[in-house]
């Protein structure tokens, strides 16, 4: 029975991947936060799949997790490690402090990072894969996204290297890109930005709130109507299973698929022109319609 490992399976995406694999008779260890997410998600999976606690900011958890694999796999190895842990901090540039950066880095890249290197005697052994969760704000960088994005970016660099560092053993290094995904991220990201946004400079006010409501507006769409978790679930299921699997997998209606591709190649001009004119129509719809946001206001930094 092949085993994998997954970051964040509580909730969302990699709740799904959980669910997909152990239908397709992998053995789950799925990392969790909190004792009871670990045992709905068994109760809903069933005996395939072992919760691990795991915050990948944490090396304590991240030692214990790759001790739980060397004990549960012993000399057969990991055949699949998904990085699939993330949060996401939006907000103006300028009004994201310091400490929502660090943390936004220090799970989406650092927290990949930790976890990768630790699991990769039992991969090596296994001969497994190894699956990360980018995104397509990896490929084109938003404005109000920075944060999340830059974090995407890394991941995309990460690969990169990874894919010929692991050459030598023949571990597979495949970088999932989702567009946007009906998940519980939306709403805590609006959450994280509405706890920690900075007050914006007097004369930058109107600017930022208009924005910051925009943003909003988008989050709560998406949360609606984002594509199925499952969807992305069955990309990593191909990256874990196929003969020859993707280096990338863009997962993103075809329309969309077209329009991201598109914008990376254009010049930087033409793409900032193109980009600007979608954030000023979102501008303009969020000033005559109601939403949930508030205006910005000072609070205290939070970590998501
Ligand atoms: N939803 C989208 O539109 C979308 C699009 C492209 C890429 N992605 C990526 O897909 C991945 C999963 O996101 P999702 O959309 O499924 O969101 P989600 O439902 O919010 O899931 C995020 C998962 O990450 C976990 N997590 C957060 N901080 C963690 C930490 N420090 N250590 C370990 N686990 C942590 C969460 O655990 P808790 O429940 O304990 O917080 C949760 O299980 C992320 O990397 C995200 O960037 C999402």
């Amino acid at each position: 029975m092949p085993t994998v490992l997954i970051t964040g399976a509580s909730s969302g995406i990699g709740r799904a991947t959980a669910l997909a694999l152990a239908q397709r008779g992998w053995r789950v260890l799925a990392g969790v936060r909190r004792e009871a997410d670990g045992r709905a998600l068994r109760q809903a999976a069933g005996p395939a799949v072992e919760p691990v606690l795991l915050d990948v900011t944490n090396p304590a958890h991240v030692r214990a997790a790759a001790e739980a694999v060397d004990r549960w796999t012993g000399a057969a190895g990991l055949q699949g490690l998904v990085n699939n842990a993330g949060i996401a901090a939006a907000g103006p540039v300028e009004l994201v402090p310091e400490a929502v950066w660090r943390h936004q880095l220090e799970v989406n890249v650092v927290g990949v990072v930790a976890v990768t290197r630790a699991l990769l005697p039992a991969l090596r052994r296994g001969r497994g894969r190894l699956v990360l969760m980018g995104s397509v704000a990896g490929l084109v960088a938003l404005p109000f996204m920075g944060p999340y994005a830059a974090s995407k970016f890394a991941l995309e660099a990460l690969a990169d290297a990874l894919r010929i560092e692991l050459a030598p053993w023949r571990i597979q290094v495949c970088l999932i890109e989702p567009a946007a995904v009906a998940t519980p991220i939306w709403a805590r990201s609006v959450e994280v930005a509405r706890r920690s946004l900075l007050p914006p400079p007097p004369d930058a006010a109107p600017v930022y709130q208009a924005a910051v409501a925009a943003m909003t507006r988008v989050a709560e769409r998406n949360a609606r109507r984002g594509l199925a978790p499952e969807v992305v679930a069955e990309a990593v299921v191909h990256a874990l299973t196929a003969r020859r699997p993707r280096s990338r997998y863009l997962v993103a209606p075809p329309g969309h698929a077209r329009q991201i591709r598109l914008l990376r190649w254009l010049p930087t001009g033409l793409r900032d022109r193109l980009v600007g004119a979608t954030v000023q129509r979102l501008l303009a719809r969020s000033r005559t319609a109601p939403t949930g946001a508030k205006a910005v206001e000072p609070t205290e930094p939070g970590s998501g």
